[in-house]
């Protein structure tokens, strides 16, 4: 059996590694296309190498553009590769443009599909991932959803239960493997002297509905000056499009003046993961760290009005604020001293597993 994994963007390279590892290991016929949506060393390259990762076979080099040219033009390429290579099954995770591109073309070419990650649902239509969710549920035939609340919300759309498998979520299986690697290896904490008894706060954010949006991505930053000047330090490395937005405002002044406050390029995974492990909490827009943070037990406030990762909200791992400065610091206070006890929400690490055994029968370990 052939096997194909579309992907494109820094969160789908973390979360389609454990199934990557797996099928290296078990000897299995694969490739990867990279459809390039993200392309700067510290978005990409750097991920496959501190995951252990081969450069993709192909990388059609299609970032930076807007939406109907992005996915049209990755359309087009990744239909031609299946065309050409013809696997069995082609693999997607998440609701990037790439996972559009992926889902399209696979149909249109006749191939089984099978989306990593679905039925998550923020309910939010103007959200572009949510239009990707569904359009990515509605084409694959295999419907790898992480939680039992994800499988609730494929069968309240429609959705046939014999499609859906709840496997839990790969970012798990990549997060347990990775974090000793990441305490062994990482020197962040001492590069930026973290270490010691004050802590900090670990903040990303990268979402076009805050920091696309001037007054949003103003109050944000008012928002961490006030957590700082309250006595937290904070690590914020600045994701691409975020030091674009802030460049486009003028806000960058604004932003290297907040005392207590550390503004650092985007992290490679080992690097991430060890500042992760350490903080007090974390403060984000990601769906991503909304998960690991609940894995590693870190309280997490959301700079998001919803999320489609309830399971974290519902443990009192999450909170959301919203976007208002007073909110984030209300949010902040709350979290920092909840206990940091709740039970597992996105499994226990063996989804890659769970997704292959189910996507090839004959060839389990
Ligand atoms: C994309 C995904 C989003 C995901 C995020 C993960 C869509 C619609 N959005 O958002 O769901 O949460 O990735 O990080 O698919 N840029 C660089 N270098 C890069 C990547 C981006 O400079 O390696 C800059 C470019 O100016 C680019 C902009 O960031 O135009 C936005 O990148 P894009 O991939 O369109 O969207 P993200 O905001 O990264
Ligand atoms: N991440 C990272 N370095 C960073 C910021 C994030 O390695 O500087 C990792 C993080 O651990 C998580 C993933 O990137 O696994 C989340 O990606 P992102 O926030 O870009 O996307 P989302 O999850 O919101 O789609």
């Amino acid at each position: 059996m052939k096997f194909a994994v579309v992907l494109g963007t820094r969160p789908e390279i973390i979360k389609c590694a454990p199934i990557l590892w797996l099928l290296r290991a078990r000897g299995l016929d694969h490739f990867v296309v990279h459809t390039g949506q993200h392309y700067s060393e510290s978005m990409d390259a750097l991920f496959f190498e501190d995951l252990g990762l081969e450069a993709p076979r192909y990388n059609l080099g299609l970032g930076g553009r807007l939406f109907g040219r992005q996915v049209s033009e990755m359309t087009r390429a990744t239909f031609a590769l299946l065309q050409t290579e013809r696997p069995d099954v082609v693999i997607v995770q998440g609701d990037t443009n790439s996972v559009l591109a992926g889902v399209l073309a696979a149909s249109k070419a006749g191939i089984r599909i099978a989306h990593v990650e679905a039925g998550l649902r923020s309910f939010d239509p103007e959200m572009s991932e949510e239009l990707n969710r569904v359009l990515a549920d509605s084409l694959a035939d295999e419907l790898l959803a992480p939680t039992e609340t994800s499988r609730k919300n494929l069968l309240d759309e429609g959705h046939d239960d014999a499609r859906i498998l709840v496997t839990g979520n790969t970012v798990v299986d990549a997060l347990l493997k990775m974090l000793p690697v990441a305490r062994a290896r990482s020197r962040v904490l001492d590069q930026h002297g973290l270490r010691g008894e004050a802590g900090y706060g670990l903040v990303t954010l990268h979402r076009p509905e805050l920091v696309d949006n001037e007054q949003r991505l103003r109050g944000a930053i008012e928002g961490m000056a006030r957590v700082s000047a309250g006595g937290l330090r904070l690590v914020f490395p600045v994701h691409p499009r975020t030091k674009k937005q802030l460049i486009a405002f003028g806000l960058e002044a604004r932003l290297g003046a907040v005392r207590g406050l550390l503004p650092i390029e985007p992290q490679g995974y080992l690097d991430f993961l060890a500042l992760q492990a350490s903080a007090q909490l974390l403060i984000t827009d990601s769906g991503g760290i909304q998960e690991e943070a609940c894995v590693l037990r870190i309280p997490c406030v959301t700079l998001r009005e919803n999320t489609e990762r309830p399971e974290t909200l519902r443990v009192g791992a999450n909170i959301l604020a919203g976007y208002s400065p007073d909110a984030l610091t209300v949010a902040v206070q709350h979290q920092l001293q909840r206990e940091h006890q709740w039970p597992d929400v996105f499994g226990e690490g063996h989804s890659a597993e769970k997704i292959l055994a189910r996507l090839d029968p004959q060839n389990q370990a």
